[in-house]
């Protein structure tokens, strides 16, 4: 039997949040993007953020998402970034960080490797905005505007050699300013990865901007990964270095609590976390309000092809 299978840009358009609410938030959000539009230098003054002309970005309408977009004031208040605090209060402390200059080094089996200005790789990629449901494995989600671009343009500019199975991703390393990386209970830096075939999936999002403005520290300035089939914490923040591997990353989470945290990480709300049920999510921002959480976080016609050959592993936490 033949079953119909609405894919997630085929939703009706009543369960979109209407345009009209979208860009009146959109236009108030770029409104405080102008007034965020710079950050802490390396000498702790005020400079204007060199990239801020590229917002807002256009949004893709393809990645559509059934919720209302979680309000600026709730998303960007509510964050996990452990170097800063093992609160969600964040936002002053990772204010800190001095995101220019900012360079990224690609290295490991690249045809060539480099170091790049964070700047110049920003030229040589086409930003664009999307809306993601994302879905933190403690059990609360949000439905956040990320502007970037695709992980598998990065990928190809990038190069790597036929090799290559697996992008590892590191965060900034600086005690100085995030005094959490001082504590020796904690295997930093932050690290997190990918299969190459995951990193080239249409989904994963190099992030470098939320609600029409470049990204505020606590989400993780000037760059972040998303890949929004996955548990949040796959979703590395600030990152510096990409390492093209044939060995499968040891993220930071694994190193912490091997049976807890795995590498793979798709959402399935089938699959308990050892400590709590993973069926349903709080949707950050509505007053406590539970929705059931949906295998792969609802992404599963866009990445359930990835992991037909990998039953044996243990892909879902
Ligand atoms: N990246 C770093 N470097 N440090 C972190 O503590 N937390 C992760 C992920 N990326 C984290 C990180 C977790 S658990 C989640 S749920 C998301 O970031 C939260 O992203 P947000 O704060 O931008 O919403």
């Amino acid at each position: 039997m033949l079953i119909k299978r609405i894919r997630g840009w085929e939703i009706p358009e009543r369960d979109v949040t209407p345009e009209s609410v979208y860009s009146r938030r959109h236009l108030l959000a770029a409104g405080a993007g102008l007034a965020a539009a710079s950050f802490v230098g390396p000498a702790g003054a005020q400079s204007p953020d060199p990239s801020a002309g590229l917002y807002p970005a256009m949004r893709n309408m393809r990645y559509r998402v059934d919720r209302d977009i979680t309000e600026e004031r709730f998303g960007s208040n509510y964050n996990n970034y452990y170097e800063f605090g093992y609160s969600k209060s964040v936002a002053q402390a990772a204010k800190a960080l001095p995101v220019r200059p900012w360079q990224i080094k690609i290295d490991g089996m690249v045809e060539s490797p480099r170091t790049v200005d964070i700047d110049d790789l920003f030229k040589a990629m086409t930003f664009e905005e999307r809306v993601y449901r994302m879905r933190c494995v403690e059990g609360w989600s949000m439905v956040l505007p990320w502007t970037g671009f695709p992980m598998a343009a990065f990928v190809d500019w990038c190069k790597p050699t036929s090799g290559a199975k697996y992008v590892e991703m590191q965060t900034f390393m600086n005690p100085d300013v995030a005094g959490n990386q001082r504590s020796r209970g904690y295997p930093w830096p932050y690290i997190e990865g990918l299969t190459i075939e995951e990193a080239r999936n249409e989904l994963a999002f190099l992030v470098t901007g939320i609600y029409g403005h470049p990204l505020p520290g606590q989400h993780g300035a000037p760059l972040r990964v998303m890949a929004p089939w996955k548990y949040g914490f796959k979703a590395g923040k600030s990152l510096v270095r990409f390492t093209f591997t044939d060995k499968r990353p040891k993220t930071f989470w694994e190193t912490m609590a091997a049976n807890e945290y795995g590498f793979w990480a798709n959402v399935n709300p089938k699959v308990p976390h050892p400590r709590w049920s993973q069926a349903n999510e709080e949707v950050i921002g509505t007053g406590g309000k539970r929705v059931p959480t949906q295998i792969f976080n609802g992404y599963g016609d866009f990445v359930a092809g990835l992991y037909t050959n990998l039953q044996s592993e243990r892909l879902w936490a």
